[in-house]
């Protein structure tokens, strides 16, 4: 196998992605949107074809000659002026992707679902996830799903504020009890397995859940990223529920607000797997959180 056709590849998780392809060797095949190109720099020698995931037309033709697809494409944040809702971008951008790969005659495709889709879930993010995910279960290819929980690494979303926010703030804000678990894993984990994928038949047809080999509470990250940062202490102040959901409601369109009505729904719920699979079947060693943490913040 030679080229692989990436979508998502000038975000956070798909720079890592493609870093990890073209480590085993891979030619790596982009379809970025008008703008966004300028993220791809620094990550070597790339073909790139000019798309969106939405616009379904010529979207085979991108994608023929290569021998595989990696579907990354997601968003966190919906702007339905920019037509960008998780309706849109999970699930129609997805059988947009499968229907095209099809088309071009590409078998194995590698699709970046999200721990925590599942039918019924309270989140618009992890219904439409469970969509696409339904989608390519019925689509013939050869598909293998990973679904992450937190991601992190340099560059990332999540860790990264926090990190800022308890450099900068004598008190950080915590959602509600702050209780509920998460099972940060490190990008470049997620990036090999995906890239490992790609040489192992045996992932056909499989779902792997991925998380770090700890979880914590929100409460529990906060104290490691203040030790990685040198802090003795990370004292926080507990914003309760009913007091951030009218707030996010109102305000969550505003660009500096760090929360949506969705990600405060999945805030509440515990986000955590066996990851114990996805490690053995790609031979990687789990890196402990602390360790991540320490490493991504020095
Ligand atoms: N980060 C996490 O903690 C995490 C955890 C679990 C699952 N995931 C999933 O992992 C995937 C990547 O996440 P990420 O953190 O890397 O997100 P990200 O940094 O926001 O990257 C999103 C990527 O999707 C592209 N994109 C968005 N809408 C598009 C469209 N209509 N057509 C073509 N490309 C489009 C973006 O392109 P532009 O550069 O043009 O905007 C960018 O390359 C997503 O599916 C996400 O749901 C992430």
């Amino acid at each position: 196998m030679q080229r692989v056709f990436v979508t998502g590849a000038t975000g956070f998780v798909g720079r890592a992605v493609i870093q990890g392809l073209r480590a085993d060797g891979y030619t790596v095949r982009c379809l970025v949107r008008r703008g966004s190109e300028r993220d791809l720099r620094g990550l070597g020698a790339i073909e790139r074809v000019e798309g969106d995931v939405l616009v379904r037309r010529g979207l085979e033709d991108d994608i023929a000659g290569c021998q595989a697809v990696i579907h990354l494409v997601g968003i966190i944040r919906e702007h339905p002026a920019a037509a960008s809702t998780f309706e849109l971008v999970h699930t129609q951008g997805t059988i947009n992707i499968i229907e095209a790969a099809a088309m071009a005659g590409v078998r194995r495709y590698l699709h970046m679902s999200a721990l925590g889709a599942r039918p019924g879930a309270r989140s618009r993010y992890h219904r439409t996830k469970w969509a696409a995910e339904e989608a390519v279960r019925a689509s013939g290819l050869g598909w293998t799903i990973f679904r992450p929980s937190v991601i992190y690494g340099r560059g990332d979303a999540f860790i990264t504020m926090l990190a800022q926010l308890a450099r900068r703030l004598p008190l950080v804000p915590v959602i509600g009890s702050g209780r509920q678990r998460l099972q940060p894993v490190p990008v470049e984990d997620v990036a090999e397995g995906f890239a490992g994928a790609l040489a192992l038949p045996g992932t056909e047809k499989q779902t792997y859940e991925v998380g770090g080999p700890d979880a914590v509470t929100m409460i529990e990250l906060l104290d490691l990223i203040g030790a990685a940062l040198g802090r003795r202490r990370v004292r926080k102040v507990h914003i309760p529920l009913s007091l951030m959901r009218p707030l996010t409601r109102v305000l969550h369109p505003l660009p500096g607000f760090p929360v949506t009505p969705d990600q405060l729904l999945m805030l509440q719920e515990d986000n955590v797997c066996d990851p114990a699979p996805f490690y053995s079947t790609f031979g990687i060693r789990p890196v402990r959180l602390a360790t991540g943490i320490g490493r991504m913040l020095e």
